[in-house]
């Protein structure tokens, strides 16, 4: 395929292709994002050399200048602890960027997809979260995001999406998998938290869906997951059963499921955070919901 500089349009057949701009470059969700392109749809994944997403002009600059015709915001500041000392970086990139970020996109006309978390949920309601129920998040990180959906909510509600997910792994970047991989490797046994409950989530589906949810604009707020639940100890279990299988670990370790108060973080988390993904099923027609340890499988195998 070929393309005018300045139009993304296949000389060829005269097809016009949707260029969705990529915010974040580096992170996991675009990496796997950047695998994403099909026929009528180019990805272009800005990082911090092409636009500073603290600053209203240079999102403005670079949305032209890249020519988007549509925005996923893969970037985040997503060091959960560190965000409690670090206040004003997390605001900065999960709020005041994401408002900013809106404020362009409504001015342009571009339809934004919004990635949040969830860490907005306190995790006391027990049973799945649909996308509606209150937020209260317990953290930094959690309000900080709490304030970018709003402030997108207030802004641009009927030509954006916020997709919640959660514990995201991919090959790429630093994640859960592959500190297992390295503390398994490392430490003659591990004690691995058995009492918060999630769901764990392959970058390469997320992206999918976000990429989906892009070329068909769809709106308002979304949860999405990969499917089923564990909890760290049974998703460490699992990454020790499936590397051993590998070759990518020689031995096995004992993993022993201790209690959240037994490693105190900085941060609190929720203890429940399923997310119910009933309206992604309703908007995403046929969206294959696989399960969490097949997807680890599929993830491990490309390590
Ligand atoms: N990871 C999870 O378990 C998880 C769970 C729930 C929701 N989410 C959400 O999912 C989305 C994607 O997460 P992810 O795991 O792919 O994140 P990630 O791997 O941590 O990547 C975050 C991206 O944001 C960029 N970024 C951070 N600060 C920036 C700044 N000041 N200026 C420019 N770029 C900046 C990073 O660039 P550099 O590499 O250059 O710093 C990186 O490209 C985020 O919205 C996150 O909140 C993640």
């Amino acid at each position: 395929m070929t393309f005018r500089d300045n139009d993304h349009t296949d000389l060829k057949n005269n097809k016009h292709t949707t260029n969705i701009v990529v915010i974040g470059k580096s992170g996991q969700l675009a990496w796997e994002l950047a695998q994403l392109t099909d026929q009528n749809t180019t990805i272009t994944c800005l990082g911090r050399k092409e636009i500073d997403i603290s600053c209203e002009q240079s999102i403005n600059e670079a949305l032209i200048k890249y020519q988007a015709e549509a925005v996923i915001n893969a970037s985040a500041y997503t060091a959960v602890d560190q965000a409690e000392s670090d206040k004003d970086s997390a605001y900065t990139i999960n709020a005041v960027a994401v408002k900013n970020l809106a404020s362009v996109c409504q001015k342009l006309s571009l339809h934004l997809i919004h990635i949040s978390t969830d860490f907005v949920f306190n995790g006391d309601k027990g049973s799945p979260y649909l996308p509606n129920d209150p937020i209260k998040p317990l953290g930094v990180y959690g309000a900080s995001k709490a304030k970018g959906e709003k402030s997108i909510n207030q802004i641009i509600p009927n030509n954006s999406c916020i997709i919640r997910t959660s514990w995201v792994y991919s090959t790429h970047g630093n994640n859960f998998v592959k500190t297992m991989l390295r503390l398994m490797a490392e430490k003659s046994e591990l004690g691995i938290i058995s009492d918060q409950i999630g769901s764990p989530t392959y970058a390469k589906s997320l992206a999918k869906v976000c990429f989906l949810a892009s070329k068909n604009k769809v709106s308002g707020i979304h949860h999405w997951t990969d499917a089923g639940v564990a909890s760290w100890y049974d998703f460490a279990v699992a990454i020790q059963v499936l590397a051993l299988s590998k070759g990518l670990l020689e031995k096995a370790i004992p993993i022993k499921p201790i209690n959240t108060t037994d490693y105190p973080t900085p941060a609190a988390r929720p203890s429940y955070s399923i997310l119910d993904k009933t309206s992604c099923n309703d908007v995403f027609a046929n969206l294959p919901l696989v399960h969490w340890r097949s997807q680890l499988n599929d993830m491990m195998d490309k390590l």
